[in-house]
C-alpha cells in the first residue's frame, strides 16, 4: 500500500475525503470495515496453554472478510487513476467479494459487474442485485476458475469499459490484510499469537496476514486449510492442486497446509451454531476444523509451551441459502 493510500485507509478505517469530486464517499457505511472483534472458541476446544481464537469478519460491513481487499483494491484504483467516473467494476468471484464490490460500488457511486459460477447461492445472488450490480453467470461445472476464464475473455473484448481489480493477480489484495487484519491479531492478542490459519480462494487473506504477522516475530506460524478434495462443497476456498492458481500466491509461504473434509467442515458449522452460538459460513468450519487439529498436535507433542492460534470467520450463514 503507498504511503497516501495509508493516510486514506488508516487503521481505524478512517477515510479522509480527497477523491475525485465523482467519487460519492457514504463513510458511514465503508468506515465499518476492519477492527473485527477476536472470539475465543471456548465451549468447543478448552485446554489451560492453548488458545483459539477466531477474527469475526462477517461483522465488516458487506457481511465478509472481503470487503478489507475489495476496499483496497478500489482504494488502489483510484490512487493510480485507474479507476475512473465512467468505468465499470468488474470482476470474477464466487461470492463474497462480489458483495463488497457491490456494496462499495453503491456506497461510492459506481457500477459493477460481476461473473459468478452459476451455482453460488442464491442468497448471494439477491443480495448482490439489491445493490443493483449486475451479474454475468459462468458455469456451474466450472466453478471459480471458469468464472474467471470468462471474466478475462469478456475484458479482452472491451478492455476499455471496465476497471478490472483482478483479486486474484492483485498485490492491494494481500496488502490489506497485511496493513489491517495482521495488525488487529497482533494487538488483540497482545503479541500472543503463535499461529495463523486461513483457508484459500485467493490467498489473499493467508498471505497478507502471514506475512503482516510476521513482520512482528518471525516465528509466527501460517498455515494454509484447504479442501481434502478438488470436489468439495466450501464455498470460497479452493483446492489449489487442482484449480488455477492465483498469481499472488507463492506456494513456498505457508508453513505447512492442513486438509480438511467438507464433512467435517459441515459437522463444525453445526457444532459452532449449537455450542459457541456462531451462525457462520462453512470455510469458518474448515478453519476451525483445522485449528483444532492442530491444537490436538500441540497437546501430545513433547514441547510444554503455550499457543495462541488464531484463524477468521470469513463470514456467517446470512450469505447461504439453506439457513434463511
Ligand atoms: C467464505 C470464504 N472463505 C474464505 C475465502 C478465502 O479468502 P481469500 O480470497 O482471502 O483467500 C473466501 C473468499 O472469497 C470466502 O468467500
Amino acid at each position: 500500500m503507498v504511503a497516501s493510500q495509508k493516510e486514506k485507509y488508516s487503521m481505524t478505517g478512517v477515510l479522509k475525503p480527497n477523491y475525485p469530486p465523482y467519487v460519492c464517499l457514504s463513510k458511514d457505511s465503508i468506515k465499518q470495515i476492519g477492527n473485527t472483534p477476536l472470539l475465543e472458541i471456548r465451549n468447543i476446544y478448552q485446554h489451560p496453554k492453548i488458545k483459539i481464537l477466531a477474527k469475526a469478519e462477517w461483522t465488516n460491513a458487506g457481511g465478509s472478510i472481503k470487503a478489507r481487499p475489495a476496499l483496497n483494491m478500489i482504494l488502489n484504483g483510484l490512487e493510480k487513476g485507474t479507476l475512473k467516473k465512467d468505468k465499470i467494476i468488474f470482476d470474477s468471484t464466487s461470492g463474497n467479494t462480489g458483495i463488497a464490490y457491490a456494496f462499495i460500488g453503491a456506497a461510492m457511486g459506481f457500477n459493477v459487474t460481476l461473473v459468478m459460477p452459476e451455482n453460488v447461492s442464491k442468497r448471494r445472488k439477491e443480495i448482490i442485485t439489491d445493490y443493483h450490480a449486475e451479474i454475468i453467470y459462468s458455469s456451474a461445472l466450472e466453478g471459480s476458475d471458469g468464472a474467471m476464464r470468462l471474466a478475462e475473455k469478456i475484458l479482452n473484448e472491451n478492455p476499455e469499459k471496465y476497471f478490472f481489480p483482478d483479486q486474484y493477480g492483485n498485490e492491494a489484495n494481500w496488502q490489506a490484510h497485511y496493513e489491517t487484519t495482521a495488525k488487529e491479531i497482533y494487538q488483540q492478542t497482545k503479541g500472543m499469537v503463535t499461529h495463523f490459519l486461513a483457508g484459500m480462494g485467493t490467498s489473499g487473506t493467508l498471505m497478507g496476514t502471514g506475512k503482516g504477522l510476521k513482520r512482528y516475530d518471525e516465528k509466527i506460524k501460517a498455515i494454509s486449510v484447504q479442501p481434502d478434495a478438488s470436489l468439495h462443497g466450501l464455498e470460497g476456498m479452493k483446492h489449489m492442486a487442482s484449480s488455477i492458481v492465483p498469481t499472488i500466491y507463492d506456494e513456498s509461504f505457508p508453513d505447512r497446509q492442513i486438509d480438511i473434509s467438507t464433512d467435517d467442515a459441515y459437522d463444525m458449522v453445526d457444532l459452532l451454531r449449537e455450542e459457541e452460538g456462531l451462525k457462520v459460513g462453512y470455510s469458518s468450519g474448515a478453519n476451525l476444523c483445522a485449528a483444532i487439529k492442530l491444537a490436538k498436535e500441540l497437546e501430545s507433542s513433547d514441547s510444554d509451551s503455550e499457543a495462541t492460534i488464531v484463524t477468521v470467520f470469513a463470514d456467517s450463514t446470512a450469505c447461504y441459502n439453506e439457513y434463511l
